[in-house]
């Protein structure tokens, strides 16, 4: 059985008789043939793994063409005490675990993407865009879990190696590993944001903002608080993947409506938080001095209600002293850039200060 998502009004799957040898390829004809769909060569099958509740939470694996469906099927394991009644028209004859299926997928190589570009930069992000789509699948791997020989050495190389493609997100499995480029990549622009709505994780090529939206598609479907921790050392990322999160779980909750004003809130808070906390050392220009614990409120309809941030551990000692080739709070030097050359010269109030 092929799930054949909105390629099909009539049909949620479609069943096919197949053998232990026949191929991935001749399953997508098949169906091709029977949805009559012109462009069959566009689709290849996944291997889908959903969690518990048939929900969303999905691990999926692309089968390349000469793969066989039916032993990989057979390899997937049993519901208890399900024996097989004929399926429904189940390839193989058993009625495998409830949360693994096959769905046919577009290939995304061959994505037809239309949207009209107006930016007078449009080749360059369309290129860039076109090119972060199509990712190669023999050599890199786009999810640690698909590696062959998974090992520290191999693990390494495959992020090296898609790093040096441009590529700075990888999964591993339902976790996103970022690799700072220390450079700016055109990938979070809208166009990205409209992409990884309401996409199922691993559907598209890794991202932050897949992230949030599993997130977010979690929180609607489930009605339940989601948390998403983000970790590493000292100048990784963090600071910026947490604002790429609230730019995206923002502009999610202003979808299809007129924003209430408290995302731009939220968002605009993050440069005051980063005046009176950050500072450069040595390592990063731009270092968090305290550790943030934000809370984003949702309204039943999904729209943002609000947000707290909780604040641990200001580094105070930074204030009075700091190190070598290290500066204070960003805010004070805010302040000088500020002044006017009167403010300048006239020695700070002792007893206002
Ligand atoms: N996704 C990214 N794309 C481009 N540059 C990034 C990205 N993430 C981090 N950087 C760069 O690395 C610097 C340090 O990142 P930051 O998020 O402040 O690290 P952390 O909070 O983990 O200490 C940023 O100022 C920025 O220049
Ligand atoms: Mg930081």
């Amino acid at each position: 059985q092929v799930y054949v998502g909105s390629l099909s009004r009539l049909y949620e799957a479609l069943s096919i008789e197949a053998s232990k040898t026949t191929t991935a390829e001749e399953i997508v004809d098949c169906i091709a043939d029977k949805l009559l769909i012109k462009d069959g060569v566009c689709y290849e099958l996944a291997e889908v793994m959903a969690d518990g509740d048939g929900g969303q939470d999905c691990k999926e694996r692309r089968l390349g063409p000469q793969e066989f469906p039916v032993s990989l099927q057979l390899l997937w394991p049993k519901r208890e005490g399900s024996h097989a009644k004929g399926g429904v028209g189940g390839v193989g004859g058993l009625v495998s675990a409830q949360n693994y299926k096959f769905c046919l997928r577009r290939k995304m190589q061959t994505m037809n993407w239309s949207w009209s570009w107006t930016d007078s930069n449009d080749k360059l992000i369309r290129d860039y865009f076109l090119r972060f789509l199509y990712q190669p699948r023999d050599r890199e791997y786009p999810d640690l879990c698909q590696l062959p020989d998974l090992t520290e050495q191999t693990l390494l190389e495959n992020l090296k190696a898609r790093f040096d493609k441009g590529h700075i997100y990888t999964y591993v499995g339902s976790i996103l590993i970022a690799v700072n480029p220390f450079k700016f990549y055109p990938i979070y622009n809208p166009k990205y944001v409209q992409l990884y709505q309401s996409r199922r994780l691993g559907e598209l090529p890794p991202h932050i903002f897949a992230i949030a939206d599993a997130a977010y598609q979690a929180m609607l479907r489930k009605r339940s608080n989601q948390c998403i921790v983000i970790s590493g050392e000292s100048g990784s990322g963090k600071t910026e993947s947490t604002n790429l999160l609230l730019h995206h779980l923002t502009a999610l909750s202003q979808k299809g409506t007129h924003g209430s004003g408290v995302e731009q809130t939220i968002l605009g808070a993050g440069p005051v938080l980063e005046a009176f906390g950050n500072a450069k050392t040595k390592h990063n220009n731009n270092s968090s001095r305290f550790g943030k614990f934000i809370q984003v409120n949702y309204k039943e309809n999904g729209a943002v209600h609000g947000a707290v941030v909780q604040k641990y551990l200001l580094e105070k000692s930074r204030i009075v002293s700091q190190v070598k080739s290290e500066r204070n709070y960003h805010v004070f030097y805010y302040l000088l850039a500020g002044a006017t050359p009167i403010d300048k010269e006239e020695p700070l109030d002792q007893t206002n200060s």
